[in-house]
């Protein structure tokens, strides 16, 4: 997804903004640029791929300057090259964008008219271009932004210099992040705040439709009508060591292995034994209002969408009220059936993801509650809901999705305990006996990362082959879709979860001897439903690879490969069943040599529909 870096101070611009777009790596891109004021020309230099063609480019014809802005494109409109590289240029203004201009065909179109030539396939030239016309009729560059702004419609979060006046960056975000940093007379510009967190941690989050007029002394934060507005100014609390890798070889295994801290860090200070009741003071939904709803929904996309699979397993058996659960893209273009007074709970590592977000909007538009499960802090998600419950991850930097998922399904635990207290359908000392449980997680995941050795072999034996079929049932289902995805997602091996009581409506068909069969069987009452869908896997030749809990004989026999996660209740099966298939697939995408922390075509924020 694209990232936004700006610059306005005492130092030399370039290695400020390069260090600024390498923090933003992670976020996944194509095509890279900077533009930096050299005297009273704005130069640009773009580059297609890695961050590394842009530095060479920059060392073969070097820039100086104090401002300056860069960007990292994820392709949207038009293929990744160097002419559809940010930033753009349209007379003496440049400008680098994130999100999608929905009216620039149009807007194109009238710009040729008047005259302007474009260069690129891309929807933000046009932005360049009207911010240039009003330029010319003699508009400030605040002015000639806040009226293109008024032009445009989709979403974006934009930086401009302008060559009339050098000493400033005008920003505005409508759908997108930003964020301003100030630090002894500079003054800082990004999509995330990780960018800037080596230089500062006093940050001002822009709302939507702000406007900022930014130079290396003064940050002023204006409406879209032009009016001024205070915004606060808050303090990241986290460093930007926490986004290094600590020694591993990868961003994903170091994640993978923090899991046992950060479901700890999402547990603490949450809960009380002496009540059996979670404390989360950030949910201010009251008993009454509780009562009120009809129905949960559950929304979110991707990984978090899994996360929202297993929370209808937990709160129907816990809070024992009908629980929906929808994939943000989908929800948003049907006429859901939301009533007023629905809680309506989206689940997001990020709180940027166009649809998850798009949703949240549209069930607030219906009257129902939104309570967000977000690992970013501040996000758009986290500040448009009525209730937050942050999942205290840290940075989650590979694309992959890891410590996130286990952190948002830890916070479901908590909500489905106190939504289930308020509604009377668990008891004190049922809930203490579910904290109970619950503590004990960060052990229990300690000890499976302690067996990693046993998932390398698993991967030596089965990395070569080209599909796998993942099965589960219950509230292992939605981790058997989680594990799958994360093979295909790091390895780019076919691979596809399912319900294991569906297996033979169609899978069935493909079983043979070169499609291992990943299968969740713990010991709970679905047992003897799933050995028997595994003995069905077995009489075809597949490969069983089974994920079993402690004590179990059977499968352990008939599969050509076993790993055992410590014997819980079948509700807290999940994240131990999820923390040895992440280590399954990170291994086997390893082993064949894949970029585990930047997936190809993976971006880590969807921040476009
Ligand atoms: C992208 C990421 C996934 C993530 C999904 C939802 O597709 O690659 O890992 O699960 O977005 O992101 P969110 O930030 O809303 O959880």
């Amino acid at each position: 997804m694209c990232g936004i870096v700006g610059y306005v101070g005492h130092e030399e611009a370039v290695p400020i903004l390069i260090e600024g777009l390498r923090r933003l790596e992670y976020r996944g891109y194509d095509s890279a640029g900077v533009a930096v004021l050299q005297g009273k020309k704005i130069e640009v230099r773009r580059s297609v791929g890695k961050l590394a063609n842009l530095e060479k480019s920059l060392r073969e014809r070097g820039l100086t300057g104090e401002a300056g802005i860069g960007h990292t494109r994820w392709a949207t409109h038009g293929k990744p090259s160097e002419a559809n590289a940010h930033p753009h240029r349209s007379g003496p203004c440049v400008l680098v964008h994130n999100g999608i201009i929905e009216n620039y065909l149009a807007l194109r179109q009238q710009l040729q008219k008047d005259g302007y030539e474009f260069e690129s396939e891309t929807d933000t030239e046009v932005v360049a271009h009207l911010i240039s016309s009003h330029l010319k009729k003699g508009l400030r560059l605040v002015e000639a932004v806040r009226v293109a702004t008024s032009e445009i419609r989709g979403s974006y979060a934009i930086a401009a210099l302008s060559e009339t006046e050098p000493d400033k960056m005008v920003v505005a975000r409508s759908g997108c992040p930003l964020v301003i940093g100030q630090h002894k007379g500079a003054s800082f510009v990004a999509s995330d705040v990780m960018a800037m967190l080596t230089h500062t941690r006093d940050v001002t989050y822009l709302e939507e439709g702000d406007i900022a007029v930014v130079t290396k002394s003064s940050v002023e934060v204006m409406l879209a009508d032009g009016k001024p507005v205070t915004r606060p100014v808050s303090q990241v609390t986290w460093d930007a060591d926490a986004a290094e890798k600590s020694g591993y070889p990868h961003f994903m295994l170091k994640e993978i292995h923090e899991q046992p801290q950060t479901i700890l860090d999402t547990l603490r200070g949450r809960y009380s034994f002496e009540t059996g009741e979670a404390d989360v003071p950030d949910v201010t939904m009251t008993k009454e209002q509780f009562a009120r709803a009809g129905k949960i929904w559950i929304v979110a996309c991707g990984t978090s969408w899994h996360a929202g699979l297993v929370g209808k397993y937990l709160f129907e058996e816990m809070i024992r009220v009908p629980v929906q659960v929808d994939i943000g893209s989908e929800f948003r273009y049907r006429d859901p059936l939301v009533e007023k007074d629905d809680l309506f709970i989206t689940i997001s590592q990020s709180g940027e993801t166009a649809d998850t977000l798009a949703a949240a909007r549209e069930a607030k538009r219906r009257g129902a509650r939104v309570l967000s499960i977000v690992n970013v802090v501040g996000s758009t998600l986290a500040r448009e809901s009525d209730d937050v419950l942050y999942t205290h991850c840290g940075p989650e930097i590979g694309v992959a999705s890891t410590k996130a998922f286990t952190g948002q399904l830890t916070a479901l635990y908590l909500l489905a305990l106190h939504l289930g207290r308020m509604r009377n359908t668990i008891t004190a000392e049922e809930g203490k006996a579910w904290l109970e449980r619950f503590v004990m997680l960060p052990a229990l995941v300690r000890r499976v990362l302690g067996r990693e050795a046993e998932l390398v072999s698993m991967a030596k034996r089965y990395h070569t082959k080209r599909n796998f079929l993942y099965l589960g049932r219950g509230i292992n289902y939605p981790i058997a879709l989680e594990g799958a995805l994360k093979l295909k997602e790091i390895s780019y091996i076919h691979a596809e979860g399912y319900a294991a009581g569906e297996m033979k409506h169609g899978p069935i068909a493909l079983i043979d001897k070169d499609m291992p069969v990943v299968v969740m069987a713990p010991r709970d009452r679905l047992y003897e439903k799933t050995v028997s869908n595994l003995m069905e896997v077995k009489a075809r030749g597949a490969p069983v690879i089974a994920f079993v809990t402690e004590g179990e004989r059977e499968l352990g026999k008939a599969a050509d490969s076993v790993f055992t996660v410590p014997d819980v209740p079948a509700v807290l099966t999940p994240i131990l069943f999820t923390v040895a298939l992440q280590l399954l697939a990170y291994h086997v995408a390893v082993l064949r040599g894949c970029d585990v922390d930047k997936p190809r075509n993976l971006a880590k924020s969807v921040t476009v529909e």
